[in-house]
């Protein structure tokens, strides 16, 4: 089965051509992936209209390189994939509308995959996980613990209540003047610095649910910093190790327990898996080792090109969805806002 899958919903182009074989395995034969990041730097974030008009211009050119490099002609793909949101519409509108042109042309099956899916089913791309596993996905637009039951069947058992984590980087980097994205940034800030100056609170900790919250700490940070205007080198190094240090511990805190949740509904995971941008963080790694460690399960942390957004990820959930005869119609809408 060979599906092309599209990817469009934030500031990434993307389009892949992936192959099911017939004992369920990947072969990933394309996954081109155009960043805008260099179109958003100067505004410090994403800015909705400016990708959306990106991924128009980019999107056929990006598409056409995945079908050359995976050596395939639209009339031998058994699906065409594209993520229907959640995401900034104009872009998600971009994504569906072509992959609905190239499936009527070619007469070729449709499936509309939710972007947080195609997240949660990225580690069987890369290696043979049996379900039920649990999810951590954390990026800039979503922070969630989900119980990966089965293809279509996801139970959240924990999300963020305000800021995404990936954002919470983002805006700490932002108050402390680093450039967008600001998350490897405060990474390298606060290896260099001193976690235990700044006693900034652990969010959340030892709360019986399993949700996250990052704005609090995020002001402690901007109070913090606003006070000691100007801010010298070695006091962003300390203001982001504190964050950091917070994060991690509210982090290991929370799975914790969404690790415990997912036990007493679906008995032991098959593993902890990772995704996300913010799961590129080594540190957050390294504590994520620990909690796995803790709750007996193994970490599976994809590659990081397979982390963040990409084509290849929406291909497969397509695929996994085609092989359970899950395809969609041409009027399959484009959603800004979609739970899992
Ligand atoms: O998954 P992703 O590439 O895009 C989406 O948001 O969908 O995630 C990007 C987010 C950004 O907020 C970025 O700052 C964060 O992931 N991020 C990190 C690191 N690398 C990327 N956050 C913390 N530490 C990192 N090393
Ligand atoms: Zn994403």
């Amino acid at each position: 089965m060979l599906v092309l899958g599209i990817e469009t919903t934030c500031d990434e182009t993307a389009a892949a051509v992936v192959e099911r074989q017939r004992d369920g395995r990947a072969r990933i034969l394309s996954n081109i992936v155009r960043s805008q990041i260099s179109e958003h730097a100067r505004f410090g974030g994403v800015v909705p209209e400016i990708a959306a008009r990106a991924h128009v211009d980019l999107l056929d050119g990006i598409v056409g390189q995945a079908m050359k490099e995976a050596n395939v002609g639209f009339a031998q793909l058994s699906a065409v994939a594209a993520a229907a949101g959640p995401g900034l519409i104009g872009g998600v509108i971009v994504g569906l509308t072509t992959a609905k042109a190239i499936a009527m042309v070619h007469d070729t099956p449709l499936i509309a995959v939710n972007h947080l899916e195609a997240h949660a089913l990225t580690p069987r791309l890369t290696c043979a996980l049996a379900f039920p596993y649990c999810l951590f996905l954390a990026s800039g637009g979503h922070t969630q613990i989900v119980a990966v039951v089965g293809v279509g069947n996801y139970v959240r058992l924990g999300t963020t209540v305000d800021d995404a984590m990936g954002e919470a980087f983002d805006k700490v980097a932002k108050m402390m003047s680093l450039p967008y994205p600001g998350g490897p940034e405060v990474e390298r800030a606060a290896a260099r610095g001193d976690a235990k100056r700044f006693a900034f609170p652990r969010p959340m900790l030892g709360r019986p649910d399993a949700n996250f919250s990052l704005s609090g700490l995020k002001t402690a940070v901007r109070n913090e910093a606003n006070r000691m205007m100007p801010l010298e080198p070695e006091d962003v190094d300390d203001l982001c190790a504190g964050f950091q240090a917070a994060v991690l511990e509210s982090t290991a805190d929370r799975l914790s327990v969404g690790l415990r949740l997912f036990h007493e509904r679906f008995g032991q995971p098959r593993a902890l898996v990772a995704a996300g941008g913010v799961a590129a963080n080594h540190a957050i790694r390294g504590a994520l080792q620990n909690v796995a460690a803790r709750a007996q399960t193994t970490l599976i942390i994809p590659p990081p090109e397979l982390c963040t957004d990409n084509g290849a990820m929406i291909a497969w959930a397509g695929a996994e969805r085609m092989a359970l005869g899950l395809t969609d119609t041409m009027d399959a809408p484009p959603r800004a806002r979609w739970l899992l």
